[in-house]
């Protein structure tokens, strides 16, 4: 994680928020190559859970909202961590994961391990406050949300009517989240503001197991087809007593990371739960009338919930490598190229000759297709591994034969072998090549 963490510096993926005033804890920053890696995932996400569908509709609900429905989708009661003070050091940690946490006073062990002076358990809402309007009383107060899936359920209408959807249909949204996380931590695996990309789909209550098991192998799929190692996923099923207070039935797609099998993604079986008590608390109907049944119920809902952020540490876990080449260390992210934040680097061999004209006219073009990066600094076996580190998943290279045949060598970050391709081939063999 550490080297991971670094080169996310070293190369403008990610950085830590208000780095100059010492940071904010667990709150991150995306660089110039981790905006457009973020921005793949989310597309690659979109892509397939929408665009790829016809039965999946988009919508971007607001991040606050009427504090009543945190009221009735129980997050104010129930949305809560259990929580232990140090009376000693004044630390707080979970109470159910005290053996992740460190003693700041002993960061080498955990608060067990230096056996704390801890108080009982308390609850603690995770749940982000602040004020709507000049007058800061608590008729003000109003929440950041907890999660994206509540703009969906109080929408479940207004997108069902326009869009002339039959249930079961389904509802997706990408947006930013807020928690409270007592213990954040593992760089932007836990973090107090966080994007997530919700899918929330509407059933009849009958069809509840079937579209679970369906979503299920869906979303297990979806991370194969970005690229994860199949080795390092799993599934997890809840037990009673893991489950989230929504949900009758849940399950976490998990990742090997470096400090253990973690959630990835959550894919849960709400129930007709989140209608249910919005239907009670706001007074209208929010049933649906089902013509082919001839029959008004409320849906039940199968969730598929994955974080952004945690998507983009997994593919970039998933891709860091190490490699011996000729007695040096080769550094890479094995990047998916539908992810991959430049497509194509292209570089003249060297800075003279009529090549820098070339590659920048290769460049131009190229870029009207894929997001490329043009240097000519160096070394050119430096500029390569410039480009390893940062997933490039090709190199365009014009050297002294371009000018006698109209060739340039095309390199693979991952084999690093090279094969001449005429200039005017390139757009069509590296369409090809990126899948996108
Ligand atoms: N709507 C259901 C829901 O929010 P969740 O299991 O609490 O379920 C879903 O969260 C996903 O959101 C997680 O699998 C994870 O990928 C992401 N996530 C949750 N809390 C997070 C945090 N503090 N930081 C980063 N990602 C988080």
């Amino acid at each position: 994680m550490d080297k991971l963490v670094s080169l996310c510096k070293r190369r403008g993926f990610i950085f830590p928020s208000s780095e100059i005033y010492g940071g904010l804890g667990s709150c991150y920053d995306y660089g110039p190559l981790g905006v457009e890696l973020k921005r793949n995932i989310k597309n690659f996400w979109w892509v397939e859970m929408t665009q790829k569908r016809d039965d999946v509709e988009g919508i971007d609900a607001s991040i606050l909202m009427s504090p009543s429905v945190w009221e009735a989708s129980g997050h104010v009661t129930g949305f809560t961590d259990p929580m232990v003070d140090c009376r000693k050091c004044k630390a707080r940690f979970r109470a159910d994961a005290l053996d992740e946490a460190r003693c700041p006073e002993k960061p080498s062990r955990s608060p067990i391990e230096n056996k704390c002076d801890l108080t009982e358990p308390r609850q603690f809402n995770l749940m982000f406050k602040t004020f709507m309007g000049p007058v800061e009383d608590s008729s003000a107060i109003i929440y950041l949300r907890p999660e994206t899936a509540q703009g969906i359920y109080v929408n479940f209408h207004n997108v069902l009517q326009p869009s002339r959807q039959k249930v079961p249909f389904g509802i997706a949204q990408i947006g930013k989240a807020f928690r409270n996380e007592i213990t954040p931590g593992n760089f932007i695996f836990r973090t107090r503001e966080f994007e997530q990309m919700e899918m929330q789909f509407f059933i009849h209550p009958s069809e509840e197991e079937k579209w679970f098991e369906y979503w299920k192998e869906k979303r297990f799929q979806y991370y194969l087809d970005l690229g994860i190692r199949e080795e390092k996923l799993r599934i997890h099923e809840h037990a009673e007593n893991e489950l989230a207070h929504y949900a009758k039935r849940a399950i976490d797609i998990e990742y090997e990371y470096p400090f253990g099998w973690k959630e990835l993604e959550g894919v849960h079986d709400r129930t007709d739960y989140d209608l249910s008590h919005h239907q009670e608390h706001s007074g209208r109907d929010l049933r649906y009338f089902d013509q082919e049944r001839n029959e008004k119920y409320l849906p039940y809902i199968i969730e598929t919930s994955a974080g952004c952020d945690r998507s983009l540490l997994t593919v970039l876990v998933d891709a860091y490598r190490e490699e011996e080449v000729k007695g040096e260390t080769r550094v890479l992210l094995s990047l998916s190229p539908k992810v991959a934040p430049i497509k194509v680097a292209v570089l003249p061999l060297v800075r003279k000759d009529g090549m820098p004209e070339i590659a920048k006219a290769i460049y131009k073009t190229l870029s009207k297709h894929f997001k490329c990066f043009y240097d000519e600094a160096g070394a050119v076996g430096r500029r390569y591994r410039r480009q390893d580190e940062a997933g490039t998943p090709f190199g365009v290279t014009v050297d002294g034969q371009t000018k006698e045949d109209e060739t340039v060598t095309l390199r693979d970050r991952d084999t690093m072998d090279q094969t001449r391709v005429k200039i005017s081939d390139l757009v069509k063999v590296l369409t090809e090549k990126v899948g996108v």
